[in-house]
């Protein structure tokens, strides 16, 4: 049978925010093919997770260049799946990838020079199937190739019509000020900022969501469960499906599962609850209980996963006795 996506999935239309001062507006929930969507992984049910996140209303799917593994083979697959499924729904789609970190060997195959930005976005749209992506990032920026250069790639992907908007990820706060600068005066604004933030790691309060606002860009959080530690996944020990014991996610490691962490899982948990929360609905509404936080960048490994991280846009309101008490256990 061939994919019909749900005529149900834009019924509610407070699921989408304006990206920054953009014209874009985002799903508040979006979804990444880091893990889960590789070479290694069972296609069918990558399938399934992409095709339940676009009935559900997500329509914005992150990809880099090195997702994987292998690195490429995400967004091969997802290639797949919009020969499959999606094509007919491209223009619904805002599709994104990166080039920053390691991709091929040799001195044209991370960082951020024109050369190696440049021609990742064409092997990125040649794996997809696509023409153009929506956004093209700088995955992470690169301290030794000058600013100018890597924007000016940015802006040439624009230009060029293979990406319609720019943004950058893992950049501090006074770099994207510059990034910023530099991409205005070339007349390709800053879209986007995709930063790791969640209730472990508040690096970016309150300068680089500072630096967003008065830019007028998005912002998009990777990573808003911790891969997973700020949902009850690990509350009752590791499972043999979970990422962390995943040989082939080495970013999230059994060891990280600590006593120390899983404690205050539990008190947070138990926030959750006096909520009416799941905890991964709570930790996705922590993120996006600030208004210059456009969308949260989630993973998934089950369709269920994603049902159950849609439904926390329905109360993203925390009272301050909440918020103390959540500061309180993470202190
Ligand atoms: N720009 C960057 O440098 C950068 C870096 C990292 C990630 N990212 C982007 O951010 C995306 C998300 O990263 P992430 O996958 O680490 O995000 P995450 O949402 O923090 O973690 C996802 C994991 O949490 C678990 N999970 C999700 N929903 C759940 C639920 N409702 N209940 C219980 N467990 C749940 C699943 O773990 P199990 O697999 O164990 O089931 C899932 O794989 C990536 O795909 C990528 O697009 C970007």
């Amino acid at each position: 049978m061939p994919y019909e996506a749900s005529p149900a999935r834009y019924d509610t239309p407070s699921f989408f925010a304006r990206c920054g001062r953009s014209g874009l507006m985002l799903p508040k929930i979006s979804l990444g093919l880091w893990h889960n969507f590789g070479g290694v992984d069972q296609f069918e049910n990558s399938r399934a997770l992409v095709r339940r996140a676009f009935d559900l209303g997500i329509t914005h799917f992150d990809l880099a260049n090195n997702y994987g593994p292998p690195p490429g083979s995400a967004e091969e697959n997802f290639g797949k799946m919009l020969t499959l499924d999606l094509a007919p729904y491209r223009d619904e789609l805002v599709i994104s990838t990166k080039a920053g970190y390691r991709m091929h060997p040799g001195p044209y195959g991370e960082w951020g020079s024109r050369k190696y930005l440049l021609s990742s976005l064409d092997r990125s749209l040649q794996r997809m199937g696509i023409d153009y992506v929506d956004i093209f990032y700088h995955h992470r920026p690169d301290p030794s190739t000058p600013l100018e250069e890597s924007m000016g790639a940015l802006a040439q992907a624009v230009r060029s019509g293979k990406a319609i908007y720019a943004g950058v990820s893992n950049y501090d706060a006074p770099t994207t000020a510059r990034a910023a600068r530099i991409l205005r005066d070339l007349g390709v604004p800053a879209l986007i900022h995709q930063p790791n933030y969640n209730l472990f790691n508040r690096w970016i309060e309150p300068e680089l969501l500072g630096v967003l606002e008065s830019e007028g860009m998005g912002c998009i959080p990777f990573c808003p469960l911790a891969q997973g530690l700020l949902t009850n996944r690990y509350l009752g020990g590791i499972p043999a499906d979970s990422r962390a014991a995943n040989a082939n996610s080495p970013f999230l490691n059994a060891d990280r599962v600590t006593p120390e962490t899983v404690a205050k899982v539990q008190k947070l948990n138990a926030v959750a609850q006096e909520r009416g929360q799941s905890l991964a609905r709570m930790a996705l509404a922590w993120v996006l209980r600030d208004a210059r936080v456009t969308t949260a960048l989630i993973g998934a490994s089950k369709v269920s996963q994603i049902d159950d991280c849609v439904g926390a846009t329905e109360n993203t309101h925390f009272s301050s006795e909440e918020l103390a008490k959540i500061d309180a256990i993470l202190a």
